[in-house]
C-alpha cells in the first residue's frame, strides 16, 4: 500500500514537471487525476479499510504526506503557468504605449466674444452692471426717445433694416433691427431709478457691407447717471478703460462731434496701436485711431426715460467690438471675423 502512494507521488512529479509550457487547464486536469474525488489518492485511501490498524496508521501518514507534496507541486506549477502566460502576453504588445495620443479638436472663444468679454470685465471692475435689451426694437427706443428727428437719415430704409412682425397692425410703425445699443440706455433707465452705472453689450444691424462693415456687428454701450456727473467723469472713466484695454502707454484724444442723444458729444481716438503714433497705413498716417463715440446724455433722453434732467446728469459712450478686435489682433478685413474659417479663427 505504501508503494502505491510512493509510486503515485513519483508519477505526479514526473507528469507535472514534464510539460515545459504547462497551461493552467492541463494542471487542472492533473489535479483532478491525482487529488479529485475519484482521483488516484482517493482510490488508494478507499483500499485502506482492508489493512490492520497498525499498518493503516503508517500508510495513512504516508498518504497524507504524498497528498501535501502533490498539492504543493500543483500550486507552484500553477504559479509558474500564470507567470508564463503574463510574460507571453507582454511579448506580444497589443497596445503601443509609445504612440502619441489622439488629440481631440478643442474650440475656444471667438475673438469677437473674447474682446467683448474683456471690455465688459473692465467696466464690471469699475462698478458697472451688465444690462441688455431686444435686438428687434421699437422705433421709439431706437430713434424717437434718443432725440432723432423724424427725418434723420439713419431712419432711412437705405440705412436700417425694418421688419413687420406678425400680428402687428398693418398701419403700425414697422419695428427696426436696432442700429445701435443706445436704445438699451432708455430701457435701463426706465427700469430703475438713478444712480445708474450700466454696461450693455449686444448685436446691432446696419445696411453696410465692405472691408470694415458687416450688416450685423457688436457694440458695447456704457451709461453712468447720477447727481453732478460731468464731462470730467466721462474722460476719466474712458481713459482708465482705454489704458486697461490697450496698455498703460496708450494716448487718448477727445474730439468734438455730434450725436442726437448726447450734448456735448465727442469722438475718442487712441494713439495708433500699430505705429505708436508715428503714422502708418492702419491710421492713415494720422497717428490716431477712432475708437469710441461718447457724450453727456441729452436732457431729452433723460426726460423720455423718466429721469429728471434738473436732478441728474449722465454720460454715455458706445464702441464697436469688431473694430476694437481688429485693432487688438491686427485683423485686416472685418468680414473674416464672420466667415468661420477654422484656420483663421485658430490663430487667436
Ligand atoms: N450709438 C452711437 C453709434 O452707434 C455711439 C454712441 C453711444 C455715441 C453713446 C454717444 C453715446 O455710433
Amino acid at each position: 500500500m505504501q508503494n502505491y502512494f510512493q509510486t503515485l507521488l513519483e508519477q505526479a512529479k514526473q507528469e507535472i514537471g514534464e510539460v515545459e509550457e504547462i497551461s493552467s487547464t492541463q494542471l487542472e486536469a492533473l489535479r483532478v487525476k491525482y487529488l479529485g474525488k475519484k482521483g488516484a489518492l482517493s482510490q488508494g485511501l478507499a483500499q485502506m479499510g482492508k489493512l490492520a490498524a497498525e499498518a493503516r496508521k503508517q500508510v495513512g501518514a504516508v498518504a497524507n504526506q504524498v497528498k501535501a507534496e502533490v498539492e504543493a507541486l500543483l500550486t507552484s506549477a500553477m504559479e509558474r503557468a500564470e507567470e508564463l502566460a503574463l510574460e507571453a502576453s507582454l511579448r506580444v504588445p497589443k497596445v503601443d504605449i509609445s504612440l502619441p495620443g489622439r488629440l481631440r479638436p478643442q474650440g475656444h472663444c471667438h475673438p469677437v466674444s473674447q474682446t467683448m468679454d474683456d471690455i465688459v470685465d473692465i467696466f464690471i471692475g469699475m462698478g458697472f452692471e451688465v444690462a441688455d435689451g431686444p435686438e428687434v426694437e421699437l422705433d421709439w427706443y431706437n430713434f424717437e426717445a434718443l432725440n432723432f428727428l423724424e427725418n434723420h437719415p439713419a431712419r432711412d430704409m437705405q440705412d436700417s433694416f425694418y421688419v413687420h412682425p406678425e400680428g402687428f397692425a398693418e398701419d403700425a410703425r414697422p419695428m427696426v433691427l436696432r442700429t445701435h445699443t443706445s436704445p438699451v440706455q432708455v430701457r435701463t433707465m426706465q427700469a430703475q431709478p438713478p444712480p445708474l452705472r450700466a454696461i450693455m453689450p449686444g448685436r446691432v444691424y446696419r445696411r453696410d457691407f465692405d472691408i470694415t462693415h458687416t450688416p450685423m456687428f457688436h457694440q458695447v454701450e456704457g451709461l453712468f447717471v447720477d447727481a453732478n456727473v460731468s464731462m470730467a467723469d466721462l474722460k476719466g472713466t474712458l481713459n482708465a478703460f482705454l489704458r486697461a484695454f490697450f496698455g498703460q502707454e496708450v494716448k487718448t484724444r477727445f474730439r468734438a462731434s455730434y450725436f442726437p442723444f448726447t450734448e456735448p458729444s465727442a469722438e475718442v481716438d487712441i494713439s495708433c496701436v500699430i505705429c505708436k503714433g508715428a503714422g502708418c497705413r492702419v491710421c492713415k498716417m494720422s497717428g490716431w485711431l477712432e475708437i469710441l463715440g461718447a457724450g453727456m446724455v441729452h436732457p431729452n433722453v433723460l426726460l423720455a426715460s423718466g429721469y429728471n434732467p434738473q436732478e441728474v446728469t449722465g454720460f454715455a459712450f458706445g464702441m464697436g467690438v469688431e473694430r476694437t478686435a481688429m485693432l487688438r489682433y491686427g485683423i485686416g478685413d472685418l468680414r473674416s471675423l464672420f466667415e468661420n474659417d477654422i484656420r483663421f479663427l485658430a490663430r487667436f
